[in-house]
């Protein structure tokens, strides 16, 4: 499989080109900045240089020629403005739905977030990151595409114990990044996973499990 992940310096995106490069999968990662390309070279994905903030519709074009699935693991990340919350949370991922419908990629995974709603009100910059959040979300469940919308809860740095709760409800209040990264990996392969929004957490069941269970 080629995939294609937005965010390819982030955590989950090189937990995730981890687990892509061992099974033999080609991993295009999008880094914005060059002096990343060695880290994501280094856990076995082949980086190219877009800035979702600064792209143009013919380069998100190019980038996706051969790509089978796109992931979206980007994020303007804690400590940016709202704005930048629309510019890369939404907006990066509706420009990538938009190429994906141009070009005929058709599997999308996104990383969205628990409590995601584009209604959510508030002026905090929280609530600003929730719109955006659930904006993106809303743009890819109508875009036609064959999307999975990954909702995980509070996430921390550890590389997790392949053990997760998923659903409508979930067990616990946190997820490792690591687990993340494995369930994107599995629900790639799943096609029951195609058309679903569920939340995920820390839990007691194996992700492959999990994941057919959706
Ligand atoms: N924190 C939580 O508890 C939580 C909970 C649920 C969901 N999430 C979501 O999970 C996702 C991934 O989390 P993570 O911890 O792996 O994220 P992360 O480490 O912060 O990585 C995000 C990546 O997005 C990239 N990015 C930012 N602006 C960009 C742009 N204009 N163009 C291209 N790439 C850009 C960053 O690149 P640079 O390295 O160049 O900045 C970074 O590599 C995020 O969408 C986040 O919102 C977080």
């Amino acid at each position: 499989m080629h995939v294609l992940i937005a965010g390819g310096h982030g955590q989950i995106a090189l937990f995730l080109t981890d687990l892509l490069h061992e099974r033999g999968d080609q991993d295009r990662p999008l880094i914005r900045n060059i002096d990343h390309a060695n880290d994501v070279q280094w856990a076995g994905g082949a980086p190219v240089v877009v800035d979702l903030e600064a792209t143009t519709n013919e380069e998100l074009d190019l980038v996706l020629t051969d790509i089978d699935a796109i992931v979206f693991a980007a994020g303007a990340g804690p400590g940016s403005s709202a704005e930048r919350k629309e510019t890369v949370d939404h907006q990066g991922s509706t420009l990538l739905v938009e190429a994906a419908k141009r070009v005929g990629t058709k599997r999308y995974v996104i990383v969205s977030s628990t409590g995601a709603d584009p209604d959510h009100e508030g002026d905090e910059l929280f609530d600003a990151y929730l719109r955006a959040k659930g904006r993106a979300d809303r743009d890819l469940a109508g875009s036609g595409l064959d999307f999975t919308i990954i909702r995980p809860v509070r996430l921390t740095d550890a590389e997790g114990s392949r053990y997760v709760s998923l659903g409508g409800e979930v067990d616990s209040g946190e997820i490792s990044r690591g687990d993340v990264a494995g369930i994107i990996n599995e629900v790639l392969r799943s096609d029951n996973t195609i058309g679903k929004t569920f939340l995920a957490s820390s839990g007691s069941t194996p992700i492959e499990n999990a994941v057919q269970a959706l």
